[in-house]
């Protein structure tokens, strides 16, 4: 009998617009999976990496699946405690869509049920966000959050720079458009084009929005969510990366959107509806945008992932 543990994560949309390392959605697909069998060596190796082209480090130390899983064992493992890993990628590259975050949680899910099954998935945060450190070289923890928790999550910032995941209610309803343009923007890179100062009323104009913003999911009202969508602190500064911005954005709003924004940071784009008909229109318009600065995209319709990850069985069928 193998005592192999699948786990799955879901991808992210981080920041929604306003909440800049702050609010984070989880997704109904994609996933990545990782898989993880206890070793007594004290060893964590990565034994496989599928559905990346090749691109990963395959050194488990330089991958955020190694690390995090060290990290795991670290916090939370007996003396002698190791685990070879599998990962299994379902998430584009470099996309905006949370793809090392998903690994990263994936792997400290996976690892801790190996392990030590008893831990909180809670308590796995901390370590998820060290996969974020080495693969962005910031620990964000606005992907990793929902992608471990589900739904929506609010990354509070308590004392000494703790932070807190917090699901917040979100009504039922409410469909998600990705458009994941083919080129990719590292987080590192997205990062670097914003400033170090702000004014007071950009400051202030992003935290009302996030405000309006937490207040339209919990009630699903749409046009409320549409109109806090607006950012100040980083979609100035990055749409210039991504051709085609804002003739996506308008195409996107043409054809029945509420509003949307960039995914992460990007070069993805998200936006909101409550219709999947109209949220194929949508994604199918902000395609045919990319398309007229020749780029060419792919879209997704999903609707909120609220369970977060978790462990599947051996016949889950990867959602695209
Ligand atoms: N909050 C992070 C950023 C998310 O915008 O840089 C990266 O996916």
């Amino acid at each position: 009998m193998t005592s192999r543990v699948r786990v799955i994560a879901p991808a992210t949309v981080a920041n929604i617009g306003p909440g800049f390392d702050v609010l984070g959605l989880a997704l109904e697909g994609p996933y990545d999976l990782v898989e993880a069998e206890p070793t007594g060596d004290g060893i964590v190796s990565l034994v496989e990496i599928t559905g990346d082209d090749g691109s990963l480090p395959t050194e488990a130390n330089e991958n955020c699946v190694g690390v995090v899983a060290r990290d795991v064992l670290t916090r939370f493992a007996p003396a002698g405690a190791g685990v070879r890993l599998w990962l299994h990628k379902g998430l584009p590259l470099g996309s905006g869509l949370g793809s090392s975050a998903a690994s990263s949680v994936a792997a400290a899910l996976a690892t801790a049920v190996a392990v030590c099954p008893e831990v909180d998935r809670a308590a796995l945060l901390d370590a998820t966000r060290e996969g974020e450190r080495l693969a962005t070289g910031a620990a964000h923890p606005d992907n990793v959050a929902p992608s471990l928790l589900g739904g929506l999550v609010a990354c509070v910032v308590r004392e000494g720079d703790e932070v807190e995941a917090m699901r917040l209610p979100v009504a039922d309803g409410i469909v998600i458009v990705t458009v994941s343009p083919e080129i990719q923007i590292p987080t590192e890179e997205g990062r670097a084009v914003m400033p170090d100062r702000y004014s007071l009323a950009d400051v202030v104009a992003n935290m009302s929005r996030v405000a309006g913003l937490v207040a339209g999911f919990a009630s699903g009202d749409l046009e409320r969510i549409g109109g806090c969508l607006e950012d100040r602190l980083a979609t100035p500064y990055r749409k210039r990366l991504i051709p085609g911005f804002d003739d996506a954005m308008a195409s996107a709003l043409s054809a029945g959107a509420v509003g949307g924004g960039i995914s992460g940071a990007g070069p993805a784009l998200f936006a909101v509806t409550d219709d999947r008909d109209r949220a194929s229109r949508v994604g199918a318009a902000m395609v045919e945008a990319f398309a007229r600065a020749g780029v060419r995209s792919v879209a997704r319709v999903s609707g909120i992932d609220d369970r977060g990850a978790r462990v599947v069985g051996p016949d889950w069928v990867p959602v695209t």
